[in-house]
This record gives C-alpha cells, sequence and structure tokens, in this order.
C-alpha cells in the first residue's frame, strides 16, 4: 500500500522508532546501502525557499543510489496552470517517489490522492515532518530514549514547527510543552489528535503562556524563527507579540541539567534566540542539521519498501 508523510501522525509510533533505528543505521555506515539503484529518480519540488531541505534530499537520494530532480515551482506548471492531482498522475509514471515543499497542506493532501508514489511533506505552512525526524534522531543521540523526556517549545506555537513538535513528540512517547502568548498556540485539532497518540504512547502535551514554566526542568528548549516564510507582512506584529518568548540564557538555567538547545534554521539571532544561546556549548543546532540527512534517506527507504 502506498504511504505517504503528510504530517507527523501519519507514523505510528512503532514505525517512527523504525525509520528512526534505520537512520541511526544508514549514518554510521552511510554507503552500504543503495536500495535506489537502478533508474530511479525523486521529485524533489519547492514553491517556497530552502537551504538544509534541498540540499539533503539532493544528497541523500544521490547517497541511495538515485536521482534527485529538483524542480522550482515557479518554472514548472504547478501553481500556475496545473493542479496537484494532474501534476502527481504525470510524475508517478516517472518517478519512485514525490517530496514537496508548499504552503497549504490541501494541496499536499490532493497530490497524495491523486498519486501511487509516496508523497512526502517538506514543509507546509502547518506541518514540519521531515524536520522532526532529524531532530527526534539528533534528541535520541544527545539524550538517550525519547520516551518521558520533556520537550519545550518557545513561541509561534501555530507555526509548522510548532505543530510538528507536539505531534511528532507525543508520538515518541515524550512530554511535549508549548510556551506562546495567547493568540499563538496550536491549533486545537491537532493539540486532540496529540492527545489521543499520548494517551497510548504515554507522552503528554501542555500548553501554556509563561514561558520559565515551559522551561522549568525540561531536556530540551527549541524554537523557531517568529516570522515563517508567508508571515512576512506580519513581521512587526510578531516581534512585538512573542518579544517575551525569546530563548536566553535564563531560559537555559531554568531547565534540566544537561538540557540540550534546537533549533530548525535558519535562525534570526537576538529575536527568538540569543546568540550566546544558540553559539553556546548547549547548542546541537548543527548537528540537527546533518541529521536531516540521514533521517530522510531513512524515510525514503521506508517509505518504498512499503510499495
Ligand atoms: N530547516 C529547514 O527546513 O531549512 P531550509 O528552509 O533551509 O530547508
Ligand atoms: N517555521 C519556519 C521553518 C523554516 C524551516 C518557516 O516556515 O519559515
Amino acid at each position: 500500500m502506498t504511504r505517504h508523510l503528510l504530517r507527523d501522525d501519519d507514523l505510528s509510533p512503532a514505525e517512527q522508532a523504525e525509520v528512526l533505528d534505520l537512520a541511526l543505521s544508514l549514518k554510521k555506515d552511510r554507503w552500504k546501502l543503495k536500495p535506489l539503484e537502478g533508474p530511479q529518480t525523486v521529485a524533489v519540488i519547492f514553491d517556497k525557499s530552502s537551504t538544509r531541505t534541498r540540499v539533503s534530499f539532493a544528497v541523500g537520494i544521490a547517497d541511495l543510489g538515485g536521482s534527485p530532480l529538483i524542480i522550482s515551482t515557479a518554472n514548472s506548471q504547478l501553481g500556475g496552470k496545473e493542479t496537484p492531482s494532474d501534476t502527481a498522475r504525470v510524475l508517478e509514471r516517472q518517478v519512485a517517489a514525490i517530496v514537496w515543499r508548499t504552503y497549504a497542506q490541501a494541496g499536499l493532501e490532493e497530490m497524495a490522492r491523486g498519486t501511487r508514489v509516496p508523497v512526502v511533506n517538506a514543509l507546509s505552512d502547518d506541518f514540519h515532518p521531515c524536520q522532526l525526524l532529524a531532530d527526534l534522531l539528533t534528541i535520541r543521540e544527545h539524550k538517550g530514549d525519547l520516551a518521558g523526556l520533556t520537550l519545550s517549545f518557545f513561541g509561534d506555537g501555530q507555526s509548522n514547527m510548532g505543530h510538528s513538535y507536539v505531534l511528532a513528540g507525543v508520538t515518541a512517547g515524550m512530554h511535549v510543552r508549548v510556551a506562546s502568548p495567547e493568540g499563538y498556540g496550536p491549533r486545537e485539532d491537532v493539540v486532540a489528535d496529540a492527545q489521543r497518540i499520548a494517551a497510548q504512547t504515554g507522552g503528554s502535551v501542555t500548553i501554556l503562556v509563561d514561558p520559565l514554566e515551559a522551561a522549568s526542568g525540561a531536556d530540551v528548549i527549541v524554537t523557531d524563527t517568529w516570522v515563517s516564510m508567508g508571515k512576512e507582512e506580519e513581521k512587526i506584529a510578531r516581534i512585538r507579540d512573542l518579544g517575551a518568548y525569546k530563548v536566553t540564557q535564563q531560559t537555559m538555567d531554568a531547565a534540566a541539567d544537561g538540557a540540550i538547545f534546537m533549533h530548525c534554521l535558519p535562525a534570526d539571532r537576538g529575536y527568538e534566540v540569543d546568540a550566546d544561546v544558540i553559539d553556546g556549548s548547549h547548542s546541537v543546532v548543527w548537528d540537527e542539521a546533518e541529521n536531516r540527512l540521514h533521517a530522510q534517506k531513512a524515510l525514503l527507504v521506508w517509505l518504498l519498501r512499503q510499495q
């Protein structure tokens, strides 16, 4: 059966663990497995800018023995003259999988309904599940077993990263806290879905307003830009509203001993995080960026094995 990764809870807890195990083994032996050998091409489509996602998919697909076909929407018919489902029907006859960074989650859903090859969300307005696989891999490497750890996210809880931490974190059995001001909390339906998953995994999700309460005793401190792609016009209001949620040394001091700091990047130093935190000894952001490669290789191998 064709499987897709459109949002983090498309993987069950057991499947998420399987992909992370595979990612660790692929990281240990980067060149061993070439399951895409042969004329297998993966289309990687971008409606929004990207450095890490573009590079890690291109390098990862090549590592696996396949060919990446990087498509910029501006130079294709998608996003103008052609629907996601017609595009999907054209691509499925020539590529092994479709990876797409876009705005609306509904477009990804339409693409997935229209095709028999796996569709991967490489970031939408609502979720960033590939980033979360890399983040969970990084947390496993630095903190060991994920289940039972406390992860606290600061800032725009309604962003793709806020939502993905909530869903992927509880899938891994973590206690996820989100600290956001009024009006910036995660969507209620996402929190309800996370609570259902948490009931099976022993994780939890807690929505807070007080940033220091969220930081208290946490194992992992995370934040993301206050101005996600597509929100540029709200920049001034967002800087005003989210100012109290900046991750500072005080945040790290309130966290558990040995807490790590994470950020999916790109970062605005001085806004959502102070330079001494992101560039300091608790920061694991460069491991996190590297792990995009290993996590996405594992994801592609796993999805293609389900075909
Ligand atoms: N973290 C992340 O997705 O980075 P890019 O926007 O550079 O791909
Ligand atoms: N929330 C950010 C993530 C960038 C990788 C954005 O959507 O711009």
